[in-house]
C-alpha cells in the first residue's frame, strides 16, 4: 500500500513510525513531516505540501498514486481536505469537513450528541454578555467556559475566579459578529480518551488512554495540548470501552450519518467519569496527541489494514486488534514559554542517547534542522519521548531515563506523568 499521511507533529511521527513497521506499507510520504519522519526508514520520505489546502493534497495524492490518504491535524480536515482526495477517488482516513465540524464547532457537537442522547454536560451556547452571566449564575463555580471554534485544545478557561470566566467569555464573544462561546456544568471526576475508528457506520475501539492537560505537575497551570499520557488505564471500571462504544461512539456516527454527513475516520472521545456517571467532555476529528504515541506503541496489529478498512467502510472485516501486554508512557519536552509566545531556535541535543535506552523512543513534533545540520526546537511542543515497559512504572520510569539524556535550553516537562497510576 501506498500511504499518504498529511501533518508534521509528534502524533503524525507515531503514526508514520506504525505504518513504516507495517509489512503492508510499500512506501509512505509524510507531507509535511517533520526531521524525525524524515529518518524513519528508506521507504519513508518527507514532500511539502500545504497541508491546509484540498486542492493541493488531493493533487498530491493523485500524483503519488496513494492507495490510502491519512489526515492527522483538524484544521485541514475542517477545511475539506478530506472532502477533496475523497471525491479524487483515492480512500481517506479522515473525515469530509461536515462531520469534522464535530471537533470545529463544540455548538454543533452538542446538538448532535442531545439528538444521539449521548450523556455529556450540560451547556448553554451564548452570544452576548447578558446571556453569559445568566449561565454562570446557573451553573456556579467552578465556571467552565469554551470558545466554540478550534482552539487546539487551548480554548477553554476551567476557573473558580468569575472575572476570568468573565474575561475569556469576552474574548470569545466579541471576535465576531458571529462567534460564540459554551458555557457548560462542571464536570469531576477522572478524563479518559477513547479513540475509535469509524467507517461511516460502525466503530472499532482502540485502547484506552489518559492525557495530562495542564501544563505544570500536580495539574496547574494553563491547559496545552497536552503534556504527557499513559495506557493502558490499570484502574478504569471492567467494561469502560464497551459502554463508551454503545452509549457515545455508535450512537453519534449514526447520527452524523442520518444526517448525511456520515463521519470516517477518528473519532477521539473525551470522557470525564464523573459521580453520576460517564460523561463526553470533546470530541475529536482526529487522533489525540499525546495520546497517540502511546496508544500505537502497544498496537501489534497492522495500522494499515486498520485505517484503511476504515477509509474504505470495510470495519466489519477487519480482524480484532492485538495489543500488548506492556505498558506505555509518554513524557512531552515543550519550549520555552509554552503554550503562550514560544522562543524557537534552541539546540536540541541527546535524542540518539535517549534512544539507545531499551524501551525508549522519540518522537519528534516542534523541530527543525538549523543551517549547520543541528536539531533546535521550532514549535511549542517539541519532541514526545516514549517509554515502554512490563507495567506503568516500568515504561514511566524508561520515558523519564530518556527525557533525562535529552537537553533543550528552557525546556519544560511535567515530572509527575504517570506517577499516581
Ligand atoms: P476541551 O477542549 O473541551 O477538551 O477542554 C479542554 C479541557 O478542559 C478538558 O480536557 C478538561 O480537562 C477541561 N474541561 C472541559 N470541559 C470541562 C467540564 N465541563 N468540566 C470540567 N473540566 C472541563
Ligand atoms: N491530547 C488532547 C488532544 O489531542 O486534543
Amino acid at each position: 500500500m501506498k500511504i499518504l499521511l498529511i501533518g508534521s507533529g509528534a502524533r503524525e511521527h507515531a503514526l508514520a513510525r506504525s505504518l513504516a513497521a507495517d509489512p503492508l506499507t510499500t512506501s509512505l510520504v509524510v507531507a509535511p513531516g517533520n526531521p524525525g519522519t524524515a529518518r524513519i526508514a528508506a521507504n519513508v520520505t518527507n514532500t511539502d505540501v500545504d497541508a491546509n489546502s484540498p486542492d493541493a493534497v488531493a493533487a498530491l495524492a493523485q500524483e503519488l498514486q496513494a492507495d490510502l490518504v491519512v489526515v492527522g491535524p483538524e484544521a485541514p480536515l475542517v477545511a475539506g481536505v478530506a472532502d477533496a482526495v475523497r471525491a479524487a477517488g483515492i480512500p481517506v482516513f479522515g473525515p469530509n469537513g461536515d462531520a469534522a465540524t464535530l471537533e470545529g464547532s463544540k455548538a454543533f457537537a452538542k446538538d448532535v450528541m442531545a439528538a444521539a442522547n449521548v450523556p455529556t454536560a450540560m451547556a448553554h451556547v451564548c452570544r452576548t454578555m447578558d446571556e453569559v452571566t445568566e449561565a454562570l449564575d446557573a451553573f456556579g463555580p467552578p465556571y467552565v467556559v469554551k470558545d466554540d471554534g478550534l482552539a487546539a485544545g487551548k480554548g477553554v478557561v476551567v476557573t473558580e475566579d468569575r472575572q476570568a470566566a468573565l474575561d475569556h467569555a469576552a474574548a470569545c464573544v466579541n471576535r465576531d459578529r458571529r462567534s460564540s462561546v459554551v458555557i457548560e456544568e462542571y464536570l469531576d471526576g477522572p478524563e479518559i480518551s477513547l479513540f475509535c475508528l469509524a467507517d461511516g457506520e460502525r466503530v472499532v475501539p482502540l485502547a484506552p488512554a489518559q492525557d495530562f492537560k495542564r501544563l505544570a505537575d500536580g495539574d496547574a497551570g494553563p491547559n496545552t495540548g497536552g503534556m504527557g499520557a499513559y495506557s493502558p488505564l490499570p484502574w478504569a471500571p471492567e467494561g469502560l470501552v464497551d459502554d463508551v462504544v454503545e452509549r457515545v461512539a455508535l450512537p453519534t456516527v449514526q447520527e452524523l450519518a442520518r444526517r448525511g454527513t456520515p463521519f470516517v475516520g477518528l473519532l477521539y472521545c473525551g470522557l470525564a467519569l464523573t459521580s453520576r456517571g460517564l460523561r463526553v467532555v470533546e470530541f475529536n476529528a482526529r487522533f489525540g496527541d499525546p495520546e497517540t504515541q502511546v496508544v500505537l506503541a502497544r498496537l501489534e496489529s497492522s495500522l494499515a489494514a486498520a485505517l484503511h478498512a476504515a477509509a474504505t467502510g470495510t470495519l466489519d472485516q477487519l480482524p480484532d486488534l492485538r495489543w500488548t501486554s506492556d505498558a506505555a508512557v509518554t513524557v512531552v519536552l515543550a519550549a520555552s514559554g509554552y503554550p503562550g509566545q514560544v522562543r524557537q531556535g534552541d539546540v536540541i541535543t541527546g535524542v540518539e542517547a535517549a534512544e539507545d535506552l531499551p524501551g525508549v523512543h522519540v518522537l519528534h513534533a516542534g523541530t527543525a534542522t538549523d543551517d549547520g545540520g543541528a536539531l533546535v526546537a521550532a514549535g511549542g511542543r517539541v519532541l514526545s519521548v516514549v517509554g515502554l515497559g512490563e507495567d506503568i512504572a516500568a515504561a514511566r520510569s524508561a520515558a523519564y531515563a530518556g527525557v533525562e539524556r535529552i537537553s533543550l535550553d528552557g525546556g519544560q516537562f511535567r515530572t509527575d506523568i504517570a506517577a499516581q497510576v
